[in-house]
C-alpha cells in the first residue's frame, strides 16, 4: 500500500472528517477507528493486561504527517498529552520532504540478556565460558525453539570480569520482529545453571540490558534551507542558527538533556501508540547518549556542502511488532496496521525518523521566534474549539484571538459570535 502521508489542512478539518481521511488512507473503515480508537480498550481487556485495575486513563491519540522514510510515506499515530508535539513533528517532516526525506538503517533486531554470577575465582572463567559458547547458543534455543523457526535465536556469547568474583554473561539473541524481553530472560534462565557449572560461580540475577546497543538504528536527513525560513529571517541563517543550537547540546550535558527530550517528544509516542516498551527505550537512549562518558545528544545538525542543513541520529531502539500489548490492545493493534510496518526495525526507523522531525521542529522554534508562540497559536485553537467553533471557524477564531493577544474563552465567544454573525 502506497500512503500519501501529504495531508495539507488535515489540522483545519472535524476529527470526523479527518477519520474519514486516515480510513481511506489506511484502507479501514470508519468503524475500526471508532472502535480501536474511541471504544478501544475497555475495562474486561485492562483487567487482564495489569493487576488492581480499576478503570482506564485515556490519552489523544493524533495523526503525525508527512513522514517520507526510504522512500515511503508512512501516516504516523502519536499517542500524547502535549500541545504541539505531533504538528511540530509533521511541519519538520515536511521540510525534511521537500529534500527528499529520511534516509536510515537497523541494527538487526538483536537483545541481550545479562547473567550474573557471583563468586568466581577462576581466572580461566572466560575462556572456558567462550570454549562452550555453542553448547549454550544450542541450550538457548532449545529453551525459544520458535524464534529459530522464524530465523533468529540465540547469535552470540560474550563475558565480562566485573573484578570481585563479579562475573556476567551476555547472550545475544536476534527476536526478529518481537521486542524479545520474555524470550532473552527465558533463554538466560534456562543456561544459568550450565554457566555457574562452567565459572564455578554463584547464578545471580538474569534479566535483559535496556542498552541496547546491538539494535540501533541510524536515520539522516537533508532540509533544504529555503524550506527553514521563517516569515522574518531567511532560511540560510535559519539553518546556521539550528546548527548553532547543535553545537550548544554537544557541548553542555544540560542542554543535550533537553535537545534529546525533544527528540524523544517524537519517539515516545510512536512507541506508545504501538503498545511499546516505552520506559525500556527511555532508559536505553539516555545511557546511551552517555556512553562517552558524557552525556551527549543523540542527533546532530550541519549545513551540508550544497547548503541543505543535514541532520542524523543515532539510538538503541528495542520495539516489536507481535505480542505483549500489540495482541490484546485494539488501539495499538490499528495504529500498528496504519503504520503499515512490516518488521521491528522498520518500527524503529520511522519512531527514529519522528525523533529526528522533532528535534528539528524543536530547534528551529528555539533558535527563531522562541517556542512560546508556536505554542501559543496551539493553545488559542483549543480555546476556540472550546468556545465552540467548529470546522474553519476554528482557524478563524483562533487567528483572531492570537492577534487581538487575547486568548481567553470570553474572548474567543466574542469572536465566534461575530463570525456567525
Ligand atoms: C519541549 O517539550 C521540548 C523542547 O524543550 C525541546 C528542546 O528544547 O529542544 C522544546
Amino acid at each position: 500500500m502506497a500512503t500519501d502521508s501529504r495531508i495539507p489542512g488535515f489540522y483545519k478539518r472535524s476529527i470526523d472528517e479527518r477519520r474519514a481521511e486516515i480510513a481511506r488512507r489506511g484502507s479501514v473503515d470508519d468503524a475500526t477507528i471508532d472502535n480501536a480508537f474511541v471504544k478501544g480498550l475497555t475495562p474486561e481487556i485492562a483487567d487482564k493486561m495489569i493487576e488492581n485495575v480499576v478503570g482506564l486513563y485515556a490519552l489523544p491519540i493524533g495523526m503525525g504527517l508527512n513522514l517520507r522514510l526510504n522512500d515511503r510515506d508512512y501516516l504516523v499515530p502519536m499517542v500524547v498529552e502535549e500541545p504541539s508535539v505531533v504538528a511540530a513533528m509533521s511541519n519538520a517532516a515536511r521540510m525534511v520532504r521537500e529534500g527528499g526525506g529520511f534516509q536510515g538503517e537497523a541494527d538487526d533486531p538483536i537483545t541481550t540478556a545479562q547473567i550474573q554470577l557471583w563468586d568466581v575465582r577462576d581466572p580461566d572463567a572466560s575462556k572456558n565460558v567462550m570454549a562452550k559458547a555453542a553448547e549454550l547458543i544450542q541450550a538457548a534455543n532449545e529453551a525459544f525453539p520458535d524464534i529459530v523457526k522464524f530465523g533468529g535465536g540465540a547469535k552470540e556469547i560474550e563475558t565480562f570480569d566485573r573484578g570481585d568474583g563479579l562475573f556476567v554473561v551476555h547472550l545475544h539473541v536476534d527476536v526478529r520482529d518481537a521486542m524479545g524481553a520474555n524470550m532473552v530472560n527465558t533463554m538466560a534462565e534456562s543456561i544459568s545453571h550450565r554457566v555457574a557449572e562452567i565459572t564455578g560461580g554463584r547464578v545471580g540475577l538474569r534479566i535483559l540490558t535496556n542498552l541496547a546497543e546491538r539494535r540501533c538504528v541510524r536515520v539522516r536527513c537533508a532540509a533544504p534551507a529555503d524550506s527553514l525560513a521563517t516569515d522574518s529571517i531567511a532560511g540560510p541563517d535559519v539553518r546556521d542558527r539550528i546548527v548553532e543550537a547543535s553545537l550548544f547540546a554537544e557541548r553542555d550535558p544540560y542542554r543535550a538533556t533537553t535537545h534529546n527530550k525533544g527528540i524523544m517528544n517524537g519517539i515516545d509516542p510512536v512507541v506508545i501508540a504501538t503498545g511499546n516498551d516505552w520506559r525500556a527505550v527511555e532508559a536505553g537512549a539516555h545511557a546511551f547518549a552517555s556512553r562517552s562518558g558524557t552525556y551527549r545528544p543523540l542527533a546532530t545538525w550541519r549545513a551540508g556542502a550544497n547548503g541543505n542543513l543535514e541532520g542524523t541520529i543515532e539510538l538503541p531502539l528495542a520495539l516489536g511488532i507481535v505480542g505483549g500489548t500489540i495482541k490484546v490492545h485494539p488501539g495499538a493493534r490499528l495504529a500498528m496496521q496504519l503504520l503499515n510496518v512490516s518488521t521491528a526495525r522498520e518500527l524503529a526507523l520511522v519512531a527514529a525518523s519522528a525523533g529526528l522531525a522533532s528535534n528539528l521542529a524543536a530547534l528551529r522554534a528555539l533558535a527563531t521566534e522562541g517556542i512560546q508562540r508556536g505554542h501559543m497559536t496551539l493553545h488559542a485553537r483549543s480555546v476556540a474549539a472550546q468556545a465552540g467553533a467548529t470546522g474553519a471557524e476554528v482557524e478563524q477564531v483562533a487567528r483572531a484571538i492570537v492577534q487581538a493577544r487575547e486568548i481567553t474563552l470570553p474572548a474567543a465567544q466574542r469572536e465566534l459570535a461575530k463570525i456567525r454573525a
